[in-house]
């Protein structure tokens, strides 16, 4: 991995600490400036991508971009960039896309990613790995020595039918790994009624206490090959760069 410094600030005073959302908002803003005219842009979904689609249509609306397409990796992204006017397809009409800017959950210094706690992953997956570069905007808190180490969960998303079934394979799968548990994703508030995707699926998501240990790709494998599993949010080398703002107000570029 190739680091490169970049402050945002000349000043030779210590920056007052930036809130998690200003820091969101400059690591979307940077990425937004890899946009050229006439790109097929991936847009995603999260409290960070919102930034970059309010970004994106503002440079639009000015005609500092023009021609751009958007391909919502969501429902809500599809809602939200539509009201900030980029003008949207979908994968079928543009099979490969030029750029695609999202947040994720999790970073791991290999680039790995865990996505999917907004439960977008699978149109996530589907969009980002169609896409010539893949820039994922993070604040510095979602970088962690290994996937699962934040304590939160890895999702995957499975089909509604028979999903107490599927899950049983899922835990057999992880069963004598320390600390490991899992459930059903419900609505907040709500912990009787399943959380639904946009695909119309049901989420399990995964805790490891220490973080996933043990070969990534044999991992995701072992996961997809469950019948009844529809894609999981580990999303391994998919990644193009990393963008991270640091509490200080300066942005990390990790390639
Ligand atoms: C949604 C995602 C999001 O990118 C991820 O959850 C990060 O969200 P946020 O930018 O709100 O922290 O994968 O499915």
């Amino acid at each position: 991995c190739r680091l490169v410094e970049m402050p945002l600030t000349a000043s030779a005073a210590p920056a007052p600490e930036l809130s998690q959302d200003e820091l969101k908002r400059i690591a979307a803003y940077r990425a937004v400036d890899l946009v050229e005219s006439g790109m097929v842009i991936g847009l995603g979904t999260g409290s960070t991508a919102v930034h970059a689609l309010d970004r994106l249509g503002d440079l639009i609306r000015r005609g500092i971009l023009r021609d751009i397409v958007g391909i919502p990796t969501s429902k809500k992204t599809e809602v939200h960039a539509r009201a900030v006017g980029i003008p949207l397809s979908d994968l079928d009409s543009h099979p490969v896309v030029d750029l695609s800017i999202d947040g994720a959950d999790e970073v791991d210094r290999h680039l790995n990613l865990v996505k999917g706690r907004g439960g977008s992953l699978l149109r996530e997956k589907m969009i980002e790995g169609a896409s010539k570069r893949f820039v994922v905007i993070v604040d510095e808190t979602k970088m962690v020595n290994l996937l699962g180490g934040s304590g939160l969960a890895v999702p995957v998303e499975v089909i509604p039918f028979c999903w107490g079934f599927t899950m049983g394979k899922l835990r057999r799968l992880f069963d004598g790994v320390p600390g490991f548990d899992l459930r059903l994703r419900t609505t907040s508030g709500d912990e009787m009624t399943p959380s639904v995707t946009d695909n119309l699926n049901y989420v399990i998501d995964l805790f490891f206490e220490k973080g996933i240990t043990g070969n990534l790709d044999e991992i995701s494998d072992a996961i997809l090959k469950i019948v009844g599993v529809v894609e999981h949010g580990m999303f391994l080398g998919m990644t193009t760069s990393v963008i991270v703002a640091r509490k200080d107000g300066s942005v990390t570029v990790i390639n």
